[in-house]
């Protein structure tokens, strides 16, 4: 029990890490609008990337919470740090000045995003607060490839010799003492103050570096500072890359009826399903949904439905409504935690499901499918 408490705490931790990241650069977007609009359009996309970030750390606490915890599969490290890196570093003051250094060859280990996404973020966030008084403080990450024998293994002995990637997270803070070192991967040591500091960044990376197979190692150095290094095992599995969609999803003033209790994101869904060329009717409930739908049914091509609604949920909505138009196509829209149950209630081979929050070029997508078939 006490892992789980560490581990959700863990999640809690750098959902609130992300939150920090989010509410900061829309700060920043806010008090630049006229200064600098040219700054706008990056930040909105850190700011919209950092949104579904906080949605991969959800949908982690409740895989966590079914017990079959991480998503692993073969990736592509460089990419996922490159990127993961950006986003980090948005989060940390200008003065500090941070590099990353990469090599050029295709580096793949077995892994799960989120949880490599969060090595590199707690590290990162470490070596922040460690600089914040350095006179000019400086943090290295880096990546690499490196060989690793029985030799070095002697002080992991649950890993195996073989290719790892190695990742790094450097800074020129002079150092941890030598007392803490030894406990820095336990669950809730902090040396900083109260309500900066839970203690738990390194315990979570700690395991996820297990969940990985790898293992990390801390060198210390007086008059320079920290080096975290994770080691990651390399896979030779080819990666299957996802081609980028090239084709672009576009109504033309197809009726869509959109259901969802939460007003703010009805809202905001109309206006997106708008923006691709559809119009739209809302519903707040299901039977609100229901009724809608008997008024319109001529002219309504599609539904998005979301499925935890009170008064009559989607699934029960839709029922209902395929009594009246057996054919009609509806999105589900749902948490990732609803995603079995919903997938189980599909009828119709021209229905879809969507997890939230939506993935704009998905939606447009599965608005496309519904109308198409
Ligand atoms: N790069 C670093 N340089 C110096 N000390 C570090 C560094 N990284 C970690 N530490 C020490 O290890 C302790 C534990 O780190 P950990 O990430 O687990 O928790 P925290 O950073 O204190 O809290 P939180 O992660 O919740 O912000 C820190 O309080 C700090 O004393
Ligand atoms: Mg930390």
């Amino acid at each position: 029990m006490e892992a789980i408490g560490v581990l959700v705490g863990g999640i809690a931790h750098d959902f609130n890490n992300v939150l920090a990241g989010i509410t900061g650069n829309t700060y920043l977007a806010k008090s630049e609008i006229n200064e600098h609009p040219e700054r706008l359009q990056e930040r909105l996309e850190t700011i919209e990337a950092l949104s579904f970030r906080s949605a991969e750390l959800i949908k982690q606490l409740l895989t966590f919470s079914r017990r079959d915890m991480v998503d692993m599969h073969p990736l592509e490290l460089t990419s996922l740090i490159k990127e993961a890196f950006k986003l980090i570093r948005s989060g940390i003051p200008e003065h500090i000045n941070i590099n990353l250094d990469y090599p050029e060859e295709i580096i793949l280990v077995n892994g799960d995003v989120t949880q490599i996404h969060q090595i590199l973020m707690n590290l990162m966030n470490n070596a922040k607060d460690a600089v914040e008084h350095v006179k000019e403080p400086s943090i290295t990450v880096a990546l690499d490839v490196v060989d690793v024998d029985a030799a070095k293994l002697v002080t992991h002995p649950s890993c195996q010799a073989g290719k790892y990637a190695r990742m790094r997270v450097e800074d020129n803070n002079g150092g941890i003492p030598e007392e803490h070192l030894q406990h820095l991967f336990e669950p809730f040591f902090t040396t900083k103050a109260e309500g900066k500091g839970t203690g738990l960044g390194l315990s979570m990376v700690f395991g996820a570096v297990e969940n990985h197979h790898g293992f990390i190692e801390v060198t210390s150095k007086k008059d320079t500072g920290s080096i975290f290094e994770v080691y990651l095992p390399m896979t030779q599995t080819t990666v299957v890359t996802q081609q980028k969609e090239t084709t672009s999803y576009h109504g033309n003033g197809e009726l869509i009826l959109i259901v969802d209790d939460e007003k703010a994101l009805a809202d905001i869904t109309a206006q997106l399903v708008e923006k691709m060329g559809y119009h739209v009717l809302i519903a707040h409930d299901g039977l609100e949904a229901i009724e809608v739908f008997k008024a319109h049914q001529a002219a309504i091509r599609g539904i998005l439905m979301d499925v935890i609604m009170p008064k009559c949920g989607g699934v029960e909505a839709a029922d209902r409504i395929r009594k009246h138009a057996p054919d009609i196509g509806i999105i589900f829209a749902t948490g990732y935690d609803q995603l079995k149950v919903t997938h189980e209630h599909i009828v119709n081979p021209s229905d879809a499901v969507l997890t939230k929050p939506y993935n704009v070029e998905a939606l447009a997508k599965a608005i496309s499918h519904i109308i198409d078939s």
